[in-house]
């Protein structure tokens, strides 16, 4: 059993969506006590914005290959490594935080390395088809304000977004738990962590 662990809080392992996804860690370790963690930590080793090369590579030009000359390692490369990585778990657990309504850029830019035209997706008639097996995929996601229900008062773009853009690679079984509003202070949002316990519970199996 393979875990793939991805963070991208600025706040490292202070933050409320590392917090909250180690709580689903702790239960897959329980029930898988020699699992093999895998952790990308997408804030401590920042992935670079795809480069012209994996830009022309996609769009099927190759105007790009000279733009991407004197990178250390180009986008196709770090994208196939990447891809590997994701291809070799057999469970993710995905820590995000809202930023500005959405995922932070720094999982935006792993997610622009990983759903690839004609490696982890193929464009069909019927639509976009994805390659990779499915498997569980746990996303803990943390916010200042409240994000969902009657309470919220912003738009939510972030849990829409993942649902739409991880099934296109052919990851369909999505499970969310959020903590919110954590603007509210520690005691909310200790209350927030205590709400959660029960679903964790329940849907970590
Ligand atoms: C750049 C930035 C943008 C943010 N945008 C939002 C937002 O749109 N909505 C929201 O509810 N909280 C927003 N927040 C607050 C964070 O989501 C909140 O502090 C969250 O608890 C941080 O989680 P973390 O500890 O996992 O980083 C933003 C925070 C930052 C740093």
């Amino acid at each position: 059993m393979k875990i793939l662990h991805i963070t991208c809080s600025p706040r490292g392992q202070q933050s409320v969506s590392y917090r909250l996804s180690q709580r689903v860690m702790d239960r897959l370790l329980s029930q898988h006590p020699a699992a093999q963690i895998v952790t990308r930590d997408l804030w401590a080793e920042p992935l670079p914005h795809v480069d012209g090369e994996y830009a022309g590579a996609l769009g099927g030009t190759r105007d790009g290959a000279r733009a991407a000359s004197g990178r250390a390692m180009s986008s196709l490369v770090l994208s196939e490594r990447l891809i590997a990585e994701l291809r070799d778990a057999d469970c993710v657990i995905i820590a995000t935080p809202m930023h500005n309504f959405t995922v932070p850029s720094a999982l935006k830019a792993w997610l622009d390395h990983v759903v690839r035209i004609g490696v982890t997706f193929n464009a069909t008639p019927e639509g976009k088809i994805g390659t990779l097996a499915d498997r569980p995929v746990y996303i803990a996601v943390s916010s200042g304000g409240y994000r969902t229900g009657e309470r919220a008062r912003q738009p939510d773009f972030l849990e829409p977004y993942l649902r739409a853009i991880l099934p296109t690679i052919g990851l369909k079984n999505l499970t969310f738990f959020s903590v919110e509003s954590t603007v509210a202070g520690p005691e909310a949002t200790t209350a927030a962590f205590a709400a959660v316990e029960r679903e964790l519970d329940d849907c970590v199996a």
